[in-house]
């Protein structure tokens, strides 16, 4: 089976490109079959590559996500995606705003409802922090997609 996941933050420059990346390297290693986009419930850095920090904490990792680039979320995202995971309380509440029907509602979650502590904490905003604010985004976000993928391969 295939899946379409959409990873949503504020600005699609610095988690969800990182959401984007880290899930498009586990899929892979987990040989599923996963079509992964990024978009931001803003529209603020469209066209925008992701953040400088951002680039920087994949490549730590061997991850390369110069490819992305920002864009908002768009109503056809909600038909064309089956999962679609919020970084935090805000960008799901949007997410749920923008919904047009239950269905579309049901496919917003929260990302981090898929990691060991099972609450749905947010993925901290780290774009007017230092570097290490993205060392954490990238370990709590990588915690949640290894969760999801092994559901995914198991389910
Ligand atoms: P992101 O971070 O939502 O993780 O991409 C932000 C990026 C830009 C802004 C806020 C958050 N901004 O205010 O421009």
């Amino acid at each position: 089976m295939s899946h379409r996941i959409l990873m949503v933050c504020l600005g699609n420059i610095c988690r969800s490109p990182i959401a984007e990346g880290v899930m498009k390297y586990r899929a892979e290693e987990a040989g599923l079959d996963i079509f992964v986009d990024s978009a931001g419930t803003s529209g603020w850095h469209e066209g925008e590559l992701p953040d400088r920090r951002s680039i920087e904490i994949m490549r730590a990792f061997d991850l390369d996500i110069t490819d992305q680039r920002s864009r908002p979320v768009r109503q056809s995202d909600f038909e064309d995606f089956d999962l679609i995971l919020a970084m935090d309380r805000s960008n799901y509440d949007n997410l749920i705003d923008m919904a047009a029907t239950t269905d579309q509602k049901d496919k917003v979650k929260m990302i981090l409802a898929y990691s060991n502590s099972g609450l749905p904490a947010n993925v901290p905003d780290p774009y007017y922090g230092g570097d290490d604010g993205f060392r954490n985004v990238y370990l709590m976000i990588d915690e949640a997609i290894v969760a999801i993928v092994n559901d995914l391969s198991t389910n």
